[in-house]
């Protein structure tokens, strides 16, 4: 006899990555983003008729942005997290910002592993409240900030490294903003995605998945 077995979407999302294996961020966090919102728009359809959800301790929930993220949340292995940290050669002097932080894991390894300042950004309530319970078991809690808010909003003026998994489109649309903000030789990597016609500086391979070293020029561009 066959029995078949039906996941709940999210967690088919979640095998088919793991079944796909390899540079899985390139080829699929579109797909699994537009997975996400569909079913957060057919949980947003039904929402008229599900309860309020649970406040998250250590999170205002009235300082929540409302709009929903640009990218869902994918963590970064532990493995290049470290490769990202070095390929930026983060000291002790840098500030570090990750710009849609998830559970504040370079965050957390920046300041406990190369001693920087650190602040990571998310627009999603949960994962900022696990950045700051993992903040707070690694003990660098002194070190480092978490921010609810949007990342196209935050200022990052004072960061000499700045940290990003996003989108190929979500880093297009950041281009400006860090041209604009960033002092010239501030450290950007990227995991996974590049910069479209902004050559990276370097490139490395770490485990199938590429990460990106950019530094912002003298005179960088308008847009
Ligand atoms: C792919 S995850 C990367 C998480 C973490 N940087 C890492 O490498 O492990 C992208 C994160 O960006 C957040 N995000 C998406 N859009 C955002 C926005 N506009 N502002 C702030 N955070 C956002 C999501 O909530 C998610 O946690």
């Amino acid at each position: 006899m066959i029995r078949v077995v039906r996941y709940p979407a999210s967690i088919a999302v979640g095998l088919a990555m793991v079944l796909l294996g390899g540079d899985h961020a390139r080829t699929h966090m579109p797909v699994v983003a537009a997975a996400s919102s569909a079913q957060a728009q057919s949980a947003g359809e039904s929402a008229g008729q599900q309860p309020a959800p649970a406040p998250i301790p250590g999170v205002d929930q009235a300082a929540a942005p409302a709009r929903r993220p640009d990218v869902i949340y994918v963590p970064t292995s532990p493995e290049v997290v470290e490769a990202m940290l070095k390929l930026a050669n983060v000291t002790k002097d840098d500030i570090v910002y990750d710009l849609g932080c998830g559970d504040g894991r370079i965050v957390v390894a920046a300041a406990r592993a190369f001693g920087a300042k650190a602040t990571g950004v998310d627009i999603d309530p949960q994962r900022i409240a696990e950045a700051n319970a993992n903040a707070k078991t690694a003990g660098v809690e002194g070190r480092v900030r978490f921010i609810l808010g949007d990342l196209f909003q935050q200022d990052i003026h004072d960061a000499t490294v700045v940290t990003l998994y996003l989108l190929n489109t979500l880093n297009l649309k950041l281009r400006p903003k860090l041209w604009k903000e960033l002092k010239p030789g501030t450290r950007i990597v990227s995991h996974a995605f590049d910069m479209g016609d902004w050559q990276p500086e370097q490139k490395q391979d770490v485990g199938g998945t590429t990460i990106y070293l950019w530094r912002i020029p003298a005179h960088p561009p308008s847009d």
